[in-house]
């Protein structure tokens, strides 16, 4: 397996994975809504002997931490073909874009997905449970890369209008 950065000409490989994964079109919708607006900052496709088998999207959002934004990314969405799942890709593709995230100087990145999934990788709904946001609860998570970044602090996130998020609630915001 092997991962490398999504190009423009993935787009429908990469909705073709998101389709599959999710059961239905929100996630590819938004993946090319991310691309159209600029927004995706990290945008990784995991191939299998050359057959696009899983995708990862982070989109910069704004966290407000007391008053001041702060580098900060959105990861959504992740999916991979569910003939391939459990096999590692998943984990793969969160662990280099979190890299990756790393390594471009980002100092937090925000996840609304499965409490028993994100916390492997360091996320803690902890960590967001202080801000106003579209989401609360244990479905969302945060993850500081920069230590100190979340934690203990209160401020608002805003999620880009891309990701079509209003009062009634979003539909694809999942990692
Ligand atoms: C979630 C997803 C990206 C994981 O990819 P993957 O390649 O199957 O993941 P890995 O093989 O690296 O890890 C498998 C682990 O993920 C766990 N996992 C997968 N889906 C899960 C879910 N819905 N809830 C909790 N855990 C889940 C598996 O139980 C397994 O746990 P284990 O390691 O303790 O056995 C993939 O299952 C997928 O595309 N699912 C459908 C789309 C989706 O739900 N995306 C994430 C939204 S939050």
């Amino acid at each position: 397996m092997r991962i490398r950065k999504a190009e423009a000409a993935d787009l429908p490989a990469i909705r073709k994975i998101h389709d599959a994964a999710f059961g239905g079109p929100a996630e590819g919708k938004l993946v090319a809504a991310l691309v159209a607006d600029g927004l995706d900052a990290i945008s990784l496709l995991a191939r299998l002997d050359d057959e696009p088998v899983g995708h990862i999207l982070f989109s910069p959002l704004t966290v407000e931490v007391d008053g001041r934004a702060i580098p900060a990314l959105a990861l959504a969405p992740v999916g991979v073909t569910p003939a391939y799942q459990k096999r590692g890709i998943g984990s793969a593709l969160i662990e280099a874009g979190l890299a990756a995230a790393r390594e471009g100087g980002w100092a937090a990145v925000i996840v609304l997905g499965h409490p028993q999934y994100y916390p492997r990788f360091g996320f803690r709904a902890a960590l967001t449970a202080g801000f106003q946001a579209p989401f609360q609860g244990e479905a969302f998570m945060g993850l500081e890369l920069q230590p100190g970044a979340l934690n203990g602090h209160k401020g608002r996130i805003i999620y880009p209008v891309s990701f079509g998020i209003d009062v009634s609630g979003p539909a694809s915001a999942t990692g």
